[in-house]
């Protein structure tokens, strides 16, 4: 019986540097620290603490959360009851967790903002293809008090930021205001008038959205519905004047922080609590799943958990996405090799000196391994060039009575003898 991981999932797995960049680089470990270092350093300078929350929840929140309207609830979650017959569900986002978690713990205050992030894995039954999968991972960040246009600015900087910091480029950001729930109310009667008359020409998925979701047809990459969308209302005709302020200010805030950004008027997310603001980052070398990360305004979400009336904003990023487009990109960092130096004893009393020695060098803060083999010293500095150890130190007999190491710089295989003591700094 041969076990494999079940569809739509995958490891996450040390790759040395040695690997050869191949499709799969993107799951090596040291890229994922990279990703996660990179995202906590920018967290911290834009003032947001770590959160972390069960990875499931009552399935009610995510129903209520996340709205049943959306594709994740309706089909996508991973649901299941537990032994004492509770319905539980497997993240699918990050949002309603967290908002929960405030209240919960009461963390939120009227009047002050709570921004908390968050990196992890989220889960969503979907149908697995290149970069899609059943199990990613995010790095999302909420900020929850503020209802300043400045707000969504701030953290569509903070997402461009962070693709810019890890050296991406051919980034598109796409904006859209979907308004207040009255301007959408109004807006969603206009399109569900003006779908009814076209009913017959849309793809099933569309017809089946009209009820449940009409604005997600906005969405549709079918032909025959991009067809149709051309002649679609679009939201910006129904608009009020709060819509407008905040929308308005928000790119005048963007052109000064000299962010590009298209509007998009067909960009609506997949998710029941947006509104006014929501924006994407698409990166051009991604293929198909080629957004990278979004986010926007969910001022009514707080209330609707049962908290206080707080505005609140935020955004989430895959991180599988991120990697595939760095590696697309060659800007992705090679491994660091995981030792800095190998010890390799020949005989008995030489391998009492390798472990003391390695114990005393892993106490000064240095990476050391020992090949506690016993075979020929050719076939043991074979494998330390092949894992990339930049030192190698040999005890050999005569070494043993000397007190020293030959101490091998594998890169250009300059050998000297180092006293015990010395070799820490020698490296
Ligand atoms: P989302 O757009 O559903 O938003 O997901 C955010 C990002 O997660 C996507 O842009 C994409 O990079 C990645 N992602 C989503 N699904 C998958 C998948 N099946 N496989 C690989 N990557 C995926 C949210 O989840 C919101 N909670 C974001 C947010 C936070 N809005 C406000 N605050």
């Amino acid at each position: 019986m041969e076990y494999k991981a079940p569809p739509g999932v995958f490891d996450i797995v040390p790759h040395g540097q040695q690997e050869p960049s191949s499709k799969e680089t993107w799951r090596s470990t040291h890229l994922w620290q990279e990703v996660e270092r990179v995202a906590r350093t920018l967290a911290s300078r834009y003032g947001f603490s770590e959160i972390r929350t069960p990875i499931f929840e009552k399935t009610e929140l995510l129903c209520r959360g996340v709205g049943e309207g959306s594709d994740i609830v309706s089909k996508e979650m991973y649901t299941f009851e537990d032994r004492g017959g509770r319905s539980l569900t497997l993240r699918p986002e990050g949002t309603a967790p967290v908002v929960r978690a405030l209240i919960e713990n009461q963390l939120l205050h009227q009047g002050k903002t709570t921004k908390v992030f968050y990196i992890g894995p989220m889960f969503r039954y979907e149908r697995s293809q290149a970069g899609r999968y059943r199990q990613h991972h995010q790095f999302g960040v909420e900020a929850i008090g503020c209802p300043a246009p400045e707000q969504d600015a701030e953290l569509i900087d903070m997402l461009y930021t962070l693709y810019r910091t890890l050296g991406l480029k051919n980034l598109s950001l796409y904006i859209n205001s979907i308004g207040t729930p009255a301007v959408r109310k109004n807006y969603r009667e206009a399109l569900v008038a003006f779908f009814r008359q076209h009913e017959t020409s849309l793809s099933t998925d569309s017809k089946a959205r009209l009820e449940r979701n009409p604005l997600r047809i906005l969405d549709s990459k079918d032909p025959g519905d991009q067809k149709i969308l051309a002649q679609a209302p679009t939201i910006h005709h129904f608009f009020d004047e709060e819509t407008n302020t905040h929308f308005s200010t928000l790119q005048k805030r963007l052109d000064t922080l000299k962010i590009p950004y298209t509007i998009s008027p067909l960009l609506v997310r997949g998710l029941d609590y947006y509104n006014k603001t929501v924006f994407e980052i698409t990166s051009g070398d991604l293929g198909a799943q080629n957004s990278l990360g979004g986010g926007g305004r969910y001022d009514g979400l707080v209330s609707l958990l049962g908290g206080p009336d707080m505005p609140a904003a935020g955004f989430g990023t895959g991180i599988e996405r991120i990697l595939q487009a760095m590696i697309a990109q060659q800007v992705a960092p090679c491994a660091l090799p995981p030792v800095r130096l190998l010890l390799i004893p020949m005989g008995e009393a030489e391998r009492q000196t390798a472990l003391l020695l390695q114990q005393t060098l892993r106490t000064q803060g240095y990476a050391i391994d020992t090949d506690w083999s016993e075979r020929k010293l050719g076939k043991r500095l074979a494998d330390a060039s092949t894992a990339h150890i930049p030192w190698v130190a040999i005890i050999g007999d005569n070494e043993q009575q000397q007190g020293v190491v030959s101490l091998k710089e594998m890169a250009t295989g300059a050998t000297r003898l180092v006293p015990w003591h010395e070799v820490a700094q020698n490296l």
